[in-house]
């Protein structure tokens, strides 16, 4: 006899994570389904924690991110995903659910949190409801929420191909960082979604998608071997990549601010005179400098020094999105 199922109600913990290799563009936007694997880090100490009850006196599903109640799109996004989890409305379980998450991170500092909020969307959904669900189905579940969200599953340095991501060395294998330079808080005009959409309107973005297996290539082999100067080296070409895509899609999307030119040359000259420092960028101005975490106090002063960079946001590499209760 299976054990009658007297709660519905399940806490998650995930990590946000920065890409080395982008992912940008889908072979199936319905699905999320990524034209090009990419390849990331959990950042420790920038996560989101999520509580998903399913409960019978609930008449609709019930959103809170970080104390206010979700609405419009926010809200649709969070119902959509939580319908994939809910599946037969003639189940068993109550049908809606009350979602609480809130992010640690400071609201409005244009850390992206889509990433760490549908991981632990996905992990507390389906733990409430006592689905037993790999980590892979996990990661391709939360895909489905948001592309970058896959890689939020597994822990440490991860890799993302097709349905869903994976580790490929753990969080302890490298001492980097992510030293942020938030530069804008404000709202991106175009978000994720609609920029994956839009990339095949540059000529540049086939070109990137059939050069990905090399940068994909050389990142890993930067990290299985600790090689700092070819890390640098291949995560900014394909940071540059990504943006060079993104300034000549149509209409084209131009996230920098000249804050965040400031910073990319400033890290090239830090790291020119011996310091383990690189820049990425994501679909926004704030620059993220992947360093050795023994330099990480040289990067955030060079970052405090530069004019227009409004907070300074660092994070060791974490674990796997977990169940917290
Ligand atoms: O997960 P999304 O749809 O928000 O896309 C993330 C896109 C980038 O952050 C720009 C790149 C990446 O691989 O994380």
């Amino acid at each position: 006899m299976p054990k009658p199922i007297t709660s519905y109600k399940s806490t998650a913990l995930a990590m946000s994570n920065i890409a080395l290799i982008k992912y940008w563009g889908n072979s199936n936007e319905a699905l999320r389904l990524p034209i090009n694997p990419s390849i990331s880090f959990n950042l420790r100490d920038l996560y989101t924690t999520t509580t998903v009850e399913f409960d019978a006196a609930l008449e609709r599903d019930e959103v809170v991110i970080d104390e206010a109640p979700a609405q419009g799109g926010a809200y649709a996004r969070v119902v959509k995903h939580l319908d994939l989890v809910r599946g037969e409305p003639n189940a068993t379980h109550p049908k809606f659910a009350r979602v609480i998450s809130h992010n640690n991170f400071p609201m409005g500092a244009g850390i992206a949190s889509s990433a760490s909020a549908f991981a632990a969307l996905s992990v507390a959904a389906c733990a409430a409801l006592q689905l037993s669900k790999s980590e892979a189905e996990l990661s391709a579940l939360a895909r489905q929420g948001s592309g970058s969200a896959s890689r939020s599953v597994p822990g440490g340095f991860v890799a993302w191909r097709d349905a869903h991501a994976y580790t490929i060395a753990p969080p302890d294998h490298w001492a980097l960082m992510d030293v942020i330079g938030v530069v804008s808080s404000g709202h991106k005009k175009t978000g994720s979604t609609e920029g994956h959409a839009l990339a095949p309107t540059s000529p540049l973005q086939a070109a990137r998608v059939a050069d990905t297996e090399r940068r994909f290539g050389l990142c890993e082999q930067a990290i299985r071997q600790r090689d700092f100067a070819l890390l640098a080296e291949v995560i900014e070409q394909d940071a540059l990549m990504m943006h060079g895509v993104m300034m000549t899609s149509q209409p084209p999307l131009m996230y920098w601010l000249p804050a965040s030119m400031a910073i990319m040359h400033a890290v090239q000259e830090l790291r020119a005179s011996g310091v383990a420092v690189a820049f990425t960028i994501d679909a926004g101005p704030n620059i993220h400098c992947i360093c050795e975490s023994a330099v990480a106090p040289q990067v955030e002063a060079m970052l405090n020094a530069i004019q227009g960079v409004k907070q300074v946001l660092s994070s060791q590499i974490g674990g796997p999105a977990i169940i917290v209760r």
